[in-house]
């Protein structure tokens, strides 16, 4: 697999996704062609309904599509079998859900770790989970349930999670959404400290354009088409990502 900066991470060729409700077919995207290089830190936006986070799951190979092709890599992800799905996923992809995603009955600590619980954590892992809730100023709340955190702190917590495994292509659904403007540009800023110095591939959904300003590059959506996308400056890809995939 090529790993150089430039080169697509994701590409997305005339998908589509419908969802059927009885005798409804609601067209959620409508023939989508996007792509994503190594290196760069993208934003999609668009009003509610737009088909931002169905885009955002069918390019974490989260969900198909109805019809069109995912790439990854340059490889049609139709193509993978599940072990290549679920090395892409677990060690390739951090995926900040809209919703959080997180499991009420953890505490922090243990939501960051979740996708090591099965395996096992070794003191290490501990030791960077909590560098990490660090980093997103929740030092403090590491023995919370999230039934205990404000939709803020929730929110960090689940950006710690997705950075546990260390991945070279971040993909977030509203990462600031629950967070007031001081928070949200925290978080902004981090991310792309996260993109020009380690290399981070960084795509995100987000309605907010004083956050969307911190990109390269905005794909505008609406209604499940493509508007346009504007390219904010050109930029250098500093470094590229230690991480190989399968
Ligand atoms: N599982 C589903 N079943 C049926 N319709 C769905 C489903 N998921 C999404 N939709 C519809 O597809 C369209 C796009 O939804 P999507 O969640 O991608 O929008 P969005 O741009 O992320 O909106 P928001 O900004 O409110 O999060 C919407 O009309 C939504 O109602
Ligand atoms: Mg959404």
């Amino acid at each position: 697999m090529n790993e150089k900066p430039g080169e697509k991470i994701l590409e997305a060729v005339n998908v589509t996704k419908h969802y059927r409700m009885g005798n409804v077919t609601v067209k959620a995207l409508d023939g989508v062609s996007i792509e994503i290089k190594h290196g760069e830190f993208l934003v999609i936006m668009g009003p509610s309904g737009s088909g931002k986070s169905t885009l955002l799951h069918l390019l974490g190979a989260l969900d198909l599509p109805s019809s069109g092709t995912l790439l990854i890599n340059g490889k049609d992800i139709s193509q993978f079998d599940d072990f290549q799905l679920s090395m892409f996923r677990r060690n390739y992809l951090g995926f900040i859900f809209q919703t959080f995603n997180l499991v009420p009955t953890l505490n922090c600590l243990e939501n960051v770790l979740v996708s090591l619980l099965p395996s096992g954590v070794k003191f290490e892992d501990e030791k960077h989970a909590v560098e990490l809730l660090k980093l997103v100023e929740l030092g403090h709340r590491i023995n919370h349930r999230p039934n205990m955190l404000s939709g803020g702190e929730r929110q960090r917590v689940s950006i710690a999670r997705a950075l546990m495994n260390d991945p070279p292509l971040l993909l977030a659904d509203e990462p600031t959404g629950n967070l007031d403007s001081v928070s949200g540009g925290k978080i902004m800023s981090f991310l792309k400290d996260l993109n020009r110095k380690e290399g981070v591939t960084i795509l995100i959904v987000t309605h907010d354009r004083d956050m969307a300003l911190y990109a390269d590059k905005i794909i505008n959506i609406r209604d499940g088409k493509l508007l346009d996308v504007e390219v904010l400056k050109d930029r250098k890809i500093h470094k590229k990502h230690k991480k190989v995939m399968v």
